[in-house]
């Protein structure tokens, strides 16, 4: 089969628009969906082999050790789709998993990772519909009119993606999602747990500077896109948990006062400022369930590993 594609990419004015705003604010923020242009996607490949970065290696840990059982909650015949598919890495170990799956439908922003992550998808598993949809996922959006009878739908969002978004958005998105499956459909999702503040800091500021250069790439590709004008060895990548909101976060840090120009706008930095990438927020397992039944799923599993360091959850809309 051959890959359908949808392509629903934001348009370089509305990147526009969002870096400036973001810049603009105090304190100054930019969207972590940014990262993921081309070369950002390759590094956040990078990041997931490295050995501090333990999330990629327990999660696929448990969608092998628990194939059988995900195989049993969903039923065969099942829609699946990706929220944010990036390289794909662990769809493999679902699709393979469950039991003739109808198709597989993957939403990224980033055109060439999905594009490659659905080439490849396509060609291990020939009998799969595949569609391949270039989209925010976090804005509203439609799914493919599929040829066929309708399936049950099984979202699938992995990695913990989930902490990238603050309690309130994860909440209306969980909802969102919760719509698009419809009663009786599922949603896998991974969603990491609070930690030693050590092994945290560790997993995103790793001594290979991977990550550090995963955060600054935000900066080289408003470079490239917008004709920004960072210099990038003026800025540098901290990252830290916040245990009193259970998160960890990722910001840039200007090393001198500069002044710096993206489009027609000027923005002046004093030494020290900062400008907040990203969150990634930790849940307890008790705490997500709630998060997920007050939204309307109903949890039916939950898988950790044994040193307890991630957790799987198998919910169903209600
Ligand atoms: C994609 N997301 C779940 C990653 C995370 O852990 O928050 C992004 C990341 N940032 C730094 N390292 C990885």
């Amino acid at each position: 089969m051959t890959v359908r594609l949808i392509d629903l990419a934001p348009t370089p004015a509305r990147l526009l628009d969002v870096v400036l705003a973001g810049l603009g604010r105090t304190p100054r923020a930019l969207p972590c969906a940014l990262f993921y242009d081309a070369e950002g996607s390759r590094l956040f490949d990078a990041i997931c082999a490295l050995p501090e970065y333990y999330i990629p290696r327990v999660e696929a840990g448990l969608l092998r050790a628990h194939g059988p059982a995900i195989a049993a909650l969903a039923g065969p015949g099942v829609e699946v789709v990706e929220l944010g598919c990036g390289s794909a890495r662990k769809t493999d170990l679902l699709l393979e998993a469950l039991d003739r799956p109808a198709a597989y439908v993957a939403l990224d922003v980033s055109k060439d990772a999905l594009l490659e992550a659905t080439g490849r998808i396509d060609r291990a598993f020939p009998d799969l519909e595949v569609w391949a949809i270039c989209a925010d996922y976090t804005q509203p959006f439609s799914l493919p009119a599929r040829e066929g009878p309708p399936a049950k739908r099984l979202a699938f969002f992995p990695g913990s993606t989930i902490g990238n978004f603050d309690p309130d958005q994860a909440r209306r998105f969980l909802g969102l999602v919760a719509r698009l499956v419809g009663p009786g459909g599922d949603l896998l999702i991974g969603a990491d747990v609070p930690k030693d503040p050590a092994v945290l800091d560790l997993a995103y500021d790793d001594p290979r500077g991977v990550t550090a250069a995963f955060n600054k790439n935000i900066l080289a590709r408003i470079n490239r896109e917008l004709g920004g004008g960072f210099d990038l060895t003026a800025f540098r990548h901290l990252a830290f948990f916040a245990p009193e909101r259970s998160r960890v976060e990722m910001h840039l840090v200007s090393e001198r006062d500069q002044e710096v120009a993206v489009a027609d706008q000027v923005f002046s930095f004093r030494a020290g400022e900062r400008i907040h990438t990203e969150c990634s927020y930790k849940y307890s397992v008790d705490v997500f369930r709630g998060l997920a039944q007050a939204v309307g799923f109903t949890p039916l599993e939950t898988w950790t590993d044994p040193e307890g360091m991630f957790s799987l959850h198998y919910l169903r809309a209600r």
